[in-house]
């Protein structure tokens, strides 16, 4: 980070903002144009989307749509988009490196080993989130300090050294209990899977629902020790 940039966070962080779509619209000015949200529709996720879609925020959205996602995850896109009438831009990988490793590799490679599974996360994930990106200043994600180990340090804004943009976190201090009642109290769509036990969802293959006294990440990657549950769009390793 340079002195530019960390200027512009500390300027940022000083506002001591009244709430949150005061914040996103200030940030929405400041980054005008260059601003975007990335939503997995999770329910910090619609949250969000409901900042910025019932506020008419300038902020653009987008997914990842990485052909491995659950119905249910289609079905709460589709429900978002007619709740708002507003559209969220969709990003699909690049086929042919999908036929690629999915024939050599086989349909569930990532269960083999780390490395194919990063390989999936890399092409599914992490080239479309490049060109998500391209161009912009500042990206939003629904991540909060929460939600594992591996995030606990999180703050409200931070500059992205990988993909070379700031990098906001609008509910990093949340608890999920504040998201859950304001998804309640303002009849926010989600996706149902949230009430079958499922907290943070991801693609099926590697997202399953939560048991009693499990923490929030342990459906994710269940089968992985060690890695921090982070699938390369967080976290970029090359
Ligand atoms: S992940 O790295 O483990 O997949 P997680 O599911 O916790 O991330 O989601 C954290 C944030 O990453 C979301 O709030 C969202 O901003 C972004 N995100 C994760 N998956 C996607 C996706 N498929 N499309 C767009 N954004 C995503
Ligand atoms: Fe592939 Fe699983 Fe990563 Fe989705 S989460 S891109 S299916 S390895």
């Amino acid at each position: 980070m340079n002195e530019t940039q960390k200027i512009k966070i500390s300027k940022i962080l000083k506002l001591n903002y009244k709430s949150i779509v005061e914040q996103l619209k200030f940030l929405a000015q400041e980054f005008a144009g260059k601003i975007i949200f990335s939503t997995s529709f999770g329910l910090e996720d619609q949250v969000i989307t409901d900042f910025i879609f019932s506020n008419n925020i300038p902020i653009e959205i987008f997914t990842l749509d990485t052909g491995r996602n659950f119905e249910e995850t289609y079905k709460t896109l589709s429900k978002t988009e007619t709740y708002y009438n507003k559209k969220i831009k969709i990003f699909f990988p690049d086929s042919k490196k999908v036929e690629k490793m999915v024939n050599e590799k086989g349909i569930y490679s990532m269960y083999e080993s780390i490395e194919n599974r990063k390989e999936c996360c890399a092409i599914r994930k992490v080239e479309p989130l490049e060109r998500a990106l391209k161009n912009k200043e500042c990206w939003l994600t629904g991540r909060r300090t929460q939600q594992s180990e591996f995030r606990k340090d999180l703050p409200l804004i931070e500059y992205d050294n990988s993909f070379k943009l700031f990098k906001c976190n609008p509910l990093y201090n949340w608890s999920l209990q504040e998201v859950k009642d304001k998804i309640k109290k303002k009849n926010i769509p989600y996706n149902i899977l949230h009430d079958k036990g499922f907290i943070s969802i991801g693609c099926s293959p590697c997202t399953r629902a939560l048991k009693v006294g499990q923490n929030f990440r342990e459906g994710r990657w269940w089968w992985e020790k060690n890695t921090g549950k982070e699938c390369g769009i967080h976290v970029k390793e090359n």
